[in-house]
C-alpha cells in the first residue's frame, strides 16, 4: 500500500506532536534521533517530513503530502481553513497586542506595529476601527519596541516568558491558537480508509493525554 505522506512542523509543534504520534501508534525513532534529516520512514505506514509552518500548507495545497501538522496561526494567516479534520490539545496559546509600559494604545496617532503575521494584524485593527502601519519581521519580534522600530507588536505569546524577560506587556488578547491536522481534500477521497484510521488514532492518542494531564493536575 503507499505511504502516506505527513508533513510537520518542525520545532516546537514537532517537539509536542511527536509524543502524541508515537501515542497513535506511529513509530518515530528516526525524528527523535533526527540529525539533519529531513524524511522519515521508519513507520512502513507513513512518510514524514519536517519543514517550516507555512511551507507545510505549500505541500499540503500542492498535493504532495496528504496530511499536514500546523498551528492555527498560519492557518489562520493565510486564510487557509478547508482542510482542518483535528484540533489537538498541544501548541496551545494566543495572539496579544503588546509592548513596553509607556505603550498607549489610546495614542491618535498612528501606530506602527511589527509581526510575523501581517494579515492577522490588518484584520485585527481594522475590526477595532483603527488604521496603523505595519511592518513584518521574520523572527524575535519582541525586539521591534525595545530598539524603536515600531511601538507594538502582534505575536503569539505561549508561557509567557519572552515577553516577561523583555519587559513587555500584554494590552490586549486577541484569537487562541491551537495545533491543527489538515488534509488534503482530494487525498481524503483517495486514501480514505488510511486517513480516516489515522485521524481516529491521533484523536485517541490526544483524548488519552488530555486525560493523564486532568490526572496530574
Ligand atoms: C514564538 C513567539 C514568541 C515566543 C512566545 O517565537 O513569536 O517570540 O514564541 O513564547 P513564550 O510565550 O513561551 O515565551 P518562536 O520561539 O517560535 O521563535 P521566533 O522568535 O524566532 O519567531
Amino acid at each position: 500500500m503507499e505511504r502516506i505522506k505527513i508533513a510537520l512542523t518542525k520545532g516546537r509543534t514537532e517537539d509536542q506532536v511527536v509524543p502524541l504520534l508515537e501515542a497513535a501508534g506511529i513509530n518515530c525513532d528516526g525524528i527523535r534521533n533526527k540529525q539533519r534529516r529531513l524524511i522519515f520512514d521508519e513507520d512502513p505506514r507513513y512518510e514524514i517530513i519536517l519543514v517550516k509552518g507555512p511551507d507545510v500548507l505549500t505541500y499540503l495545497n500542492n498535493g504532495s503530502v496528504q496530511i499536514g501538522i500546523v498551528g492555527s496561526d498560519i492557518l489562520t494567516e493565510q486564510e487557509n481553513f478547508q482542510y482542518a479534520m483535528l484540533d489537538l490539545d498541544v501548541g496551545k496559546c494566543r495572539f496579544v497586542l503588546a509592548s513596553t509600559k509607556n505603550f498607549n494604545p489610546q495614542a491618535h496617532r498612528r501606530k506602527i506595529i511589527a509581526t510575523k503575521y501581517p494579515n492577522i494584524t490588518k484584520r485585527y485593527f481594522q475590526g477595532i476601527g483603527e488604521d496603523v502601519e505595519i511592518i513584518k519581521i521574520e523572527g524575535s519580534v519582541e525586539l521591534a519596541p525595545l530598539i524603536g522600530l515600531a511601538d507594538a507588536i502582534v505575536d503569539i505569546v505561549e508561557t509567557g516568558n519572552t515577553l516577561r524577560e523583555n519587559n513587555l506587556q500584554i494590552y490586549a488578547k486577541l484569537q487562541p491558537v491551537n495545533t491543527k491536522v489538515v488534509v488534503n481534500r482530494l487525498a481524503l477521497r483517495q486514501y480514505q480508509p488510511q486517513i480516516k484510521e489515522l485521524i481516529a488514532n491521533l484523536e485517541n492518542a490526544n483524548q488519552q493525554m488530555v486525560q493523564s494531564k486532568l490526572i496530574k493536575e
